[in-house]
């Protein structure tokens, strides 16, 4: 189902128009404090804060856990966004490797990346499936840090009968056309602890701030259709499980196109569904995968972030930020293990195998006419390999 905007959203944006008030913050417009309010409720936490983008939001993050020059945060290598906010911050980003079945963080690598300089961790809930939060809680827990959960994939993701964004001590999400709570950009962080929301607030731009902060506020007219879509989300969102159900289905038991493992004590919710090529193993090449899925017109992409783990890319590994290259060459950043290749050996072998299906509110028939390439492929290579399909 394509994403719906109807009168619902207009009756939103309606109140914010006749009240003549379409700007949050200095007391005026409340719909942002509604959608605050009706997010947290929807999620499960004591408080939410809104912003204008999860990247906004993992700035604040990162700032409100207390990360800055000279500190490390731990972050996935699969994505860049949790690198970049610790970037921003002026702290340095340490990456730890996947699994290689789910692509979320492995346990053990974060432990072994810890130093007496580690704040902070962000995990990333890659493509709406949580990772593993109880060990990464509980290592988070002996050596005191604080642990972000991007959600920007995630919202109403399960683990363990818990949403994504209750099971850290901060949730960032993402509005950002491409998710499932599409508002044309837009974020939230949700939180259980006080102080954070506090120290949240405290980042809100005036005038003349008491501290150094950034002007991150969502507009009025933005919460309006959030209000809106909220009442949508788990409609969209069962649509979109429905959809990889099928594309699972269709791809069971194939020895080259393997989907991603969701443990049973999770709730997927498929913000994309992305299988590994692992044809490799039984004879298979990729290139003429690649060809096939072409010829065929399979709706997809191969690899990601340019198949290579963020810290391989230039915005990490050269001094290319603020001016004389910080933080990269900042004086007070701690020598880390170099951003060498080697440093996440699975995250770079499962990278560039990943094959990228959109499938976030999708059109049912779109999906359908996948799942059919899909066999049609299946066929195809099954009779030119010699294996049964
Ligand atoms: C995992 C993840 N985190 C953060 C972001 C940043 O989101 P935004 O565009 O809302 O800043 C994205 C964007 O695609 C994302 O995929």
């Amino acid at each position: 189902m394509p994403r719906v905007f109807d009168e619902r959203d207009l009756f939103y944006l309606r109140q914010v128009i006749e009240d003549g008030l379409p700007c949050a913050g200095y007391g005026a417009g409340k719909m942002t404090q509604r959608f605050e309010e009706a997010f947290a409720a929807k999620v499960g936490t004591r408080f939410a804060y809104a912003c204008n983008s999860a990247m906004s939001g993992l700035h604040l993050a990162v700032a409100v856990a207390g990360a800055g020059a000279g500190d490390e945060v731990i972050v996935d290598p699969t994505v860049s966004f949790a690198g970049l906010a610790v970037m921003y911050n002026n702290a340095t980003p340490v990456f730890a490797d996947v699994l290689s079945d789910t692509y979320l963080m492995d346990p053990q690598s974060l432990q072994e990346r810890i130093t007496e300089r580690t704040k902070a961790v962000i995990v990333t809930h890659l493509w709406g499936l949580c990772a593993e939060m109880e060990e990464i809680m509980a290592i988070a827990e002996r050596h005191n840090l604080v642990v972000i959960e991007d959600c920007a994939h995630a919202l109403l993701a399960q683990y363990k009968g818990r949403y994504a964004g209750t099971l850290g001590h901060l949730g960032v999400f993402s509005f950002q056309c491409s998710k499932h709570l599409g508002l044309g950009d837009g974020g939230m962080i949700t939180t259980d602890r006080e102080d954070f929301y506090q120290a949240l607030r405290e980042f809100e731009f005036t005038t003349m701030p008491d501290k150094l902060a950034w002007n991150y506020r969502i507009s009025e007219l933005v919460s309006a259709v959030g209000m809106a879509q909220l009442e949508r989300i788990d409609e969209y969102v069962e649509e979109t499980c429905a959809a990889a159900e099928k594309l699972n289905e269709a791809v069971k038991e194939c020895p080259w196109l393997v989907p991603q493992a969701v443990p049973p004590y999770c709730r997927h919710v498929y913000h994309l569904w992305v299988p590994l090529f692992r044809g490799e193993e039984q004879g298979l090449n990729y290139e003429e995968f690649q060809r096939a899925a072409k010829e065929i017109g399979l709706p997809c992409s191969f690899g990601y972030i340019e198949d290579e783990p963020a810290y391989l890319h230039p915005v990490f590994r050269e001094p290319a930020a603020y001016g004389r290259g910080c933080p990269t060459a900042c004086p007070h950043r701690p020598s880390v293990t170099p951003y060498e290749r080697g440093l996440c050996p699975v995250a770079e072998e499962i990278l560039p195998r990943m094959v990228l299906f959109y499938t976030t509110v999708a059109a049912k028939e779109r999906v359908e006419a996948t799942v059919e390439k899909l066999r049609r492929l299946r066929e195809r290579w099954g009779k030119k390999f010699h294996f049964t399909p």
